[in-house]
C-alpha cells in the first residue's frame, strides 16, 4: 500500500483506551495552566512540550497528576470531553470508551455533581458531533483498597448513563492487582465490565492476576504477555483482547522503538489486538497515527488494518446492533 492514510481515515474507528485527563489538548492544557498558575504546569507552549517529555513511567504519572489537579468544576470536565469528541470526530472515530478516575477528582476537591454534570453535558455534545461516548470508571491503584472501595461505591451509587466498565490504572510496580478483587467482583455482579491495566510496566504475572483475580474481559496494554508463551496461548484461546497503545509505551520509555514493540509478536501470535492512544496529546499521538505506525512498521495491508478496526468494534461494549453497523461499514471498505 503506497500511502495508507486515506484508508485509515475512512475506517470507522473505535477507541477503547483513552484517559479523559490525558486527552486534554495542548491548547486546553495551556488555558487551564494560565487559570491555575500554582499548578506547576507551564503556561508557555514550548515549555509545555518539554514538560511532556517523559523520563520514565513514574515521571509521566507525576505530569498527568499535575494536569489533573487543575480541573475544578463541570466547565473544565465539559471542556475536556467536548475537546476529545471534536478530535475523535475529526479522525472518523465513531465510539470511544473513556476512562475517568472519579476518586482523584473528588480527592482534588471537585464536587461529585460537578464531575457528573460535566461528563453528561460533554457526552451530549459528543453525540451531536457523531461520536458516542461510554465511560470506564477506574481505580487509581496507588491509593490502595480505599480507592477501590470508594470508586466502586461511587460507580454503583451514581451509575451515570454510558458507564460500561470498571478499571484499574496508575502504577503497577508495588500495586498487586489481587488486592482489588472484591471491588471487581461486585462491579461485575452489577453488570460493569472488567478492564484493568496490566502488563504495561510489569511482567506477565500481572496480566495473569488481572485475568484470574479481576476477571479481565480486556487487558489495558498487556504488552508483556509476549514474555510468557502460556499466557499468550491463554489470551488467544479465550479471545481476551489487548488494548495496545504503542506510542504511549515509547513515550514512557517502556519500549525502545516501534520496531521492537511487542505488537508485532502479538499480531503474529493471533492475539486480539486493538490499537489505542492512552493519553494522546501528552504522547503526541492520535488514533490514526497509531494505525499508521503499526501498518508501516509491521507491513499491514488494508485487510490487516480493517481487522484491527473490526477487533476494536467486537472488543467494545457497544450493543450487537451498533457493532453490526460498524462491522458492515468496515467490510464495505475492503470489498470495494
Ligand atoms: N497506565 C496507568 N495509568 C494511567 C495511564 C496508563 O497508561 N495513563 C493515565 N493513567
Ligand atoms: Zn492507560
Amino acid at each position: 500500500m503506497s500511502d495508507p492514510r486515506a484508508f485509515i481515515h475512512a475506517l470507522p474507528k473505535v477507541e477503547l483506551h483513552v484517559h479523559l485527563v490525558g486527552s486534554a489538548g495542548v491548547d486546553t492544557v495551556l488555558a487551564l495552566a494560565r487559570r491555575h498558575p500554582g499548578s506547576g504546569v507551564p503556561t508557555d507552549r514550548a515549555e509545555l512540550a518539554r514538560f511532556f517529555e517523559f523520563r520514565d513511567f513514574p515521571h509521566f504519572l507525576k505530569v498527568y497528576w499535575a494536569v489533573q489537579s487543575m480541573l475544578v468544576d463541570r466547565h473544565d470536565i465539559r471542556t475536556l470531553v467536548t475537546g476529545l469528541a471534536r478530535e475523535l470526530a475529526r479522525q472518523n472515530v465513531r465510539y470511544a470508551e473513556v476512562t475517568v478516575t472519579p476518586y482523584n477528582h473528588l480527592l482534588d476537591g471537585m464536587p461529585a455533581d460537578e464531575l457528573l454534570t460535566g461528563l453528561a453535558e460533554g457526552r451530549a455534545t459528543a453525540t451531536d458531533l457523531g461520536v458516542s461516548l461510554a465511560w470506564c470508571f477506574d481505580i487509581p491503584g496507588e491509593k490502595g483498597p480505599e480507592a477501590g472501595r470508594e470508586t466502586l461505591a461511587f460507580a454503583l451509587r451514581e451509575r451515570p448513563e454510558g458507564l460500561v466498565s470498571f478499571g484499574l490504572g496508575g502504577p503497577e510496580v508495588g500495586v498487586p492487582r489481587a488486592q482489588f478483587t472484591p471491588y471487581f467482583d461486585q462491579a461485575r455482579e452489577a453488570g460493569l465490565h472488567s478492564v484493568p491495566h496490566a502488563g504495561e510496566t510489569t511482567g506477565p504475572e500481572t496480566i495473569w492476576s488481572a485475568v484470574r483475580d479481576l476477571g479481565a474481559e480486556r487487558v489495558g496494554h498487556g504488552t508483556s504477555a509476549t514474555e510468557d508463551p502460556a499466557l499468550l496461548t491463554h489470551l488467544v484461546e479465550h479471545g481476551i483482547p489487548l488494548e495496545v497503545c504503542p506510542t504511549s509505551n515509547l513515550r514512557t520509555r517502556q519500549v525502545e522503538s516501534i520496531e521492537k514493540h511487542p505488537v508485532g509478536l502479538l499480531l503474529a501470535a493471533g492475539a486480539v489486538v486493538t490499537l489505542n492512544t492512552d493519553d494522546p496529546p501528552m504522547f503526541g499521538t492520535t488514533l490514526e497515527a497509531e494505525y499508521l505506525a503499526v501498518a508501516t512498521t509491521f507491513g499491514l495491508d488494508p485487510a490487516g488494518l480493517a481487522r484491527l478496526a473490526s477487533n476494536a468494534v467486537r472488543a467494545s461494549f457497544l450493543d450487537a446492533a451498533a457493532q453490526a453497523t460498524l462491522l458492515a461499514e468496515i467490510a464495505t471498505l475492503t470489498t470495494e
